[in-house]
């Protein structure tokens, strides 16, 4: 039995994610939470709304609210909606904590004790028509490493640049439009990356087996130009964690903020600390000090491609950079972008389908398997109303689905409520087990290697094979030669439903925990060995036909969720 501490990209707090946002990040690092967990594994999955910085501060504007109360409903909303998905995080923390601005500014301090910060006096853009300095999402303007127009301040979100409201090209305030900005002066404060350039790329290049979408953007921007550029760190903003050196005033720094994406993935580990002192763990230090037991920890990120940057680069100069045991991560699973009918979701623009209207329409299990199993791995994929009626009515409804209940409500009408005697197993029987067993150690494989679209594909090849025995052996035709052999098939068949609840409940928890208790058992155990497994519901023992386990998506109601998402979201 391992340890493992996983942590999902922390979801910014304006608003409500798409299913792009899901996939990319929260669903796949639940699934491997899941997995593990059910191989029983020790695991502390966190994650936690990102509370700070202009996109909060523009929304709670937006909403015409005070920002503090903006991100405390919208947390709950966020906590609601992850719960709707089945999302299992051990905690589901919130950035603006007292634990993470307590932390941040200690990492401030031994950073700036450890010549890691420089005070910088700079000009920046000052926009007279709103009366401030604009930072990060406040500015945009093209970017000048690949003329994408609508790059932020802070990053250009088609090349993924890290950039400073600076170096935008024709720049604009996002408040008022204006274009009457000017320069002034003002103070900020810079994490010197480019001192541990050499340390962080050793780093890097000694990494084993990492997805190479993780490595190449990491290398891109450690040799990019004039290589690993210093960042600033400080915002002239009012919300957000105080510039403080520890619990110490920061003489020159009054009134500013940590940049966002400094005082976020420090989160992951304050979250630790609010799951504690939530009362729901007793030892946080366990998992984060390496001086304190973490060092037999597997730390595994899960985020999209756009957040590699600042979890391959910047947060391990915080956290190396602090020279203090902290935990590194072992393994960062990155993601592509999971694209809308032709276009990209967007959240600013209201496009896509969005995590409260998809509950709306479907069950979790739905969207959890078709967004997993066509999960944006090794290139963009692309949600269409076809596809996703397709595979939800191929593999759920036709698959799984109709072999759970063809088998159920055959015994019933033949047998009984209960799993049949029957006589001995013979060589299609003998062949069923080895072909399993090879498809779940290959399906075990993938997952342990979060090779998600392989591993559906192998789960799918499972459920498959079931159907394929099922329909060889044909119990309902050998039921009048040979009824001895007929119920033999039905008892292996019934106890492949139990089999199929158990290794697929890390994809559908909700539809596996309903088979389940239709197969009345409790015992959920891995079958590590597929022959013994497919005994364990014996003769005698009564089960249930389930309910409809997955229905089809019709026609009419495809065409019909077409056309409602085409618009934009209010
Ligand atoms: O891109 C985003 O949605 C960011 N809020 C992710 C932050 S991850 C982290 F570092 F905490
Ligand atoms: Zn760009």
């Amino acid at each position: 039995m391992a340890r493992h501490l996983i942590t999902s990209a922390i979801p910014y707090i304006n608003g409500i994610k798409h299913l792009g946002n899901l996939v990319g990040s929260q669903l796949p690092a639940d699934l491997y939470a899941r997995y593990l967990r059910a191989r029983g594994h020790e695991v502390l999955y966190l994650c936690a709304t990102d509370e700070h910085g202009t996109p909060a501060e523009l929304a709670a504007a937006k909403a015409g609210k005070p920002v503090a109360d903006y991100c405390a409903e919208m947390h709950e909303v966020q906590a609601e909606i992850a719960k709707g998905f089945r999302l299992s995080f051990d905690h589901f923390g919130r950035s603006s904590s007292e634990q993470n601005k307590r932390l941040t500014q200690h990492f401030a301090k031994v950073l700036d004790e450890r010549g890691l910060i420089r005070e910088v006096s700079e000009t920046q853009m000052y926009s007279k028509a709103d009366g401030r300095f604009l930072p990060d999402r406040y500015i945009e303007g093209t970017c000048p490493a690949c003329g994408f127009e609508s790059a932020r301040g802070d990053q250009c979100d088609n090349c993924t640049k890290q950039l400073d409201p600076v170096d935008l090209i024709n720049p604009h305030s996002t408040i008022s439009g204006s274009t009457d900005l000017e320069m002034r002066e003002t103070k900020h404060l810079y994490l010197r990356q480019s001192a541990m350039k050499d340390q962080i790329e050793e780093w890097i290049d000694t990494r084993e087996g990492w997805p190479i979408l993780t490595t190449s953007i990491a290398k891109k921007w450690l040799n990019d130009g004039d290589g690993l550029q210093d960042r600033g760190i400080t915002r002239d903003l009012d919300w957000g964690v105080p510039v403080q050196k520890g619990d110490d005033p920061w003489p020159g720094m009054e009134g500013k903020v940590f940049y966002v994406w400094f005082d976020a993935p420090i989160e992951y580990i304050a979250c630790g600390q609010e799951w504690v002192d939530a009362g729901k763990g007793t030892d946080w230090e366990r998992w984060w000090r390496t001086d304190k037991g973490a060092d037999d920890v597997r730390y595994t990120q899960f985020m999209g491609k756009d957040n590699v940057p600042f979890h391959t680069l910047s947060f391990p100069v915080t956290i190396l950079g602090s020279g203090e045991p902290w935990k590194l991560v072992d393994y960062i699973k990155s993601f592509n972008y999971l694209n809308y009918d032709g276009g990209q979701f967007s959240t600013s623009r209201g496009r896509g389908v969005f995590m409260d209207q998809a509950l709306e329409i479907l069950p979790a299990d739905y969207w959890r398997w078709w967004l997993l199993a066509n999960v944006p791995e090794t290139s963009d994929a692309e949600f269409t109303w076809e596809n996703f009626q397709h595979g939800v009515n191929k593999d759920l409804a036709d698959v799984l689905g109709n072999f759970a209940s063809r088998v159920t409500k055959f015994c019933r009408s033949k047998f009984s409520e209960a799993v049949p005697q029957g006589g001995e197993q013979g060589p299609r029987e003998l062949q069923l087990i080895a072909d399993l067993t090879a498809k779940v150690r290959e399906y075990e494989a993938h997952m342990e290697a979060i090779e998600i679209r392989k591993a559906a594909a192998a789960l799918r090849g499972a459920w498959v094979l079931g159907n394929e025995y099922l329909q060889e052996v044909a119990p309902w035709s050998t039921l009048k030669e040979d009824p001895a052999q007929a119920a033999m098939q039905i008892r292996l068949a019934l106890n492949l439903i139990r089999l199929y609840a158990v290794i697929s409940a890390p994809f559908i928890p909700d539809a596996c925990a309903d088979l389940l208790k239709a197969m009345q058992t409790e015992d959920d155990s891995w079958p590590t060995d597929v022959a013994a497994a497919l005994t364990l519901l014996p003769a005698g023992h009564a089960f249930t036909v389930p309910d409809v386990t997955f229905r089809k998506i019709t026609d009419d109601e495809r065409a019909e969720w077409q056309q409602r998402f085409a618009g934009k979201r209010d």
